[in-house]
């Protein structure tokens, strides 16, 4: 008796235990890891995706799919040598649910690469790398932003249209300047243009000056640079020192003067650019996304801030569907694949390659804003070339 009586107590600790496990595991937090620049020329974009991001979690009360939020973060220093390093410091260190990363496309090739490897979900919040949603799609790797492409080619069909046979272009060399380029070749090539010269520099550096002298002597009927962050500062002013923006349109995707044109003041002031978001669009949910990131952030978003925004949004669709419980994948994942997300920027849909088939602005720089103009492109999908989802 006395040992059915202790053999019960046992059974009942167990229990007990066991529940209070179960209660926990309802109760434990969703890891977010956030792998972003946080120092360096991309420095500003980090920040203002991780604004972005936590921003839609604090109007969901902290929570996404009843389940609250717990970040990590690695500052990954736009560095593609230390990505894999820093990839599995979320992933195996810090044992996260999601990661959310990067700005830098070389940066992302590599997250990619390990997140197939360990299947780990992977939202893009910005890097455009159109391997990541071409050849390394993936099921568990999504991506909040554009392909390099995408405003690209945006840029090279107004340019076209806009008279510029022949065009220069400039851009730092590695993949998101690579691909920029081959889309803007793409897009004017379609309006009857042709670029005559590719300029490059290694990233992230800033002396400009020998290809402006060369720009100068190519006499291009425009230019097309791909910057960003403080590089896309520098080289705006440089432009206009060298005087070159009196006579030669410098055209760009709106990364060149997205976040960047308060740094940037007279140098910049008339530049016409192709993005995903702008200034001024008529657009409730960007009303009231703008009022609430003025008041949390005390500055004005950019489009880093709405692509982590986005980011954001995208995860929450998933694990509202699946009630918090990351455990259900399969289901997770076809909830963001067919989420319709009412983005700041307009509402936008996934390709079949996890990408954002979303309207193309054409914006304006006028004083601190990028002006809305029109749409560039209605409804564009990049090509997703070499992507073959399981
Ligand atoms: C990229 O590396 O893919 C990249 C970086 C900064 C931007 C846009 C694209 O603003």
């Amino acid at each position: 008796m006395k040992h059915r009586r202790k053999t019960l107590a046992a059974a009942l600790a167990v229990a007990a235990l066991c529940f209070a496990a179960t209660g926990a595991q309802a109760q434990s937090k969703i890891k977010v890891g956030f792998m972003l620049p946080y120092t360096g020329t991309y420095a500003a974009l980090g920040n203002a995706i991780e604004n972005g991001f936590k921003l839609y979690v604090q109007e969901q009360g902290g929570k996404l799919g009843g389940r609250e939020i717990e970040y990590f973060k690695v500052d990954d220093e736009s560095e593609p040598s230390k990505a894999v390093d820093n990839m599995n410091k979320l992933v195996k260190r810090d044992n996260v649910d999601v990661v959310v990363g990067t700005v830098h496309s070389g940066v992302v090739m590599a997250m990619a690469k390990v997140a197939r490897d360990t299947n780990t979900l992977l939202v893009v919040p910005n890097a455009g790398a159109g391997a990541v949603t071409g050849p390394m799609c993936a099921p568990n790797i999504f991506r909040s932003s554009f392909t390099n492409w995408q405003p690209g080619y945006a840029m090279g069909k107004v340019a076209g249209e806009k008279g510029s046979k022949k065009v220069v272009t400039i851009t730092w060399k590695y993949a998101a300047g690579d691909e920029s380029v081959e889309g803007f070749r793409e897009g004017l090539k379609s309006a009857g243009g042709e670029v005559v010269k590719e300029l490059t520099l290694p990233f992230p550096n800033v002396e400009f000056q020998a290809l402006l002298t060369e720009i100068a002597a190519t006499k291009p009927d425009a230019v097309y640079a791909f910057f960003a962050g403080g590089g896309a500062v520098k080289f705006v002013k440089d432009y206009a020192a060298a005087g070159l923006n009196k006579t030669i349109p410098l055209y760009g995707p709106g990364f060149l003067t997205d976040g960047t044109l308060e740094a940037q003041g007279a140098a910049a002031q008339g530049m016409l650019t192709t993005l995903h978001y702008a200034d001024g669009l008529s657009v409730p949910k960007d009303k009231a996304f703008r009022a609430d990131y003025t008041k949390s952030y005390k500055s004005a978003p950019d489009v880093y801030a709405v692509q982590g925004y986005d980011a954001a949004q995208m995860l929450g669709a998933g694990l509202a569907a699946v009630k918090g419980d990351v455990s259900k994948r399969n289901d997770l994942v076809a909830a963001i694949e067919n989420a319709h997300i009412e983005s700041p920027r307009g509402a936008f849909t996934l390709s079949r390659a996890h990408n954002p088939v979303q309207d193309i602005y054409l914006h304006n720089a006028a004083t601190t804003e990028n002006k809305f103009e029109g749409v560039a492109v209605k409804g564009l999908a990049d090509p997703a070339r070499g992507c073959n989802m399981k």
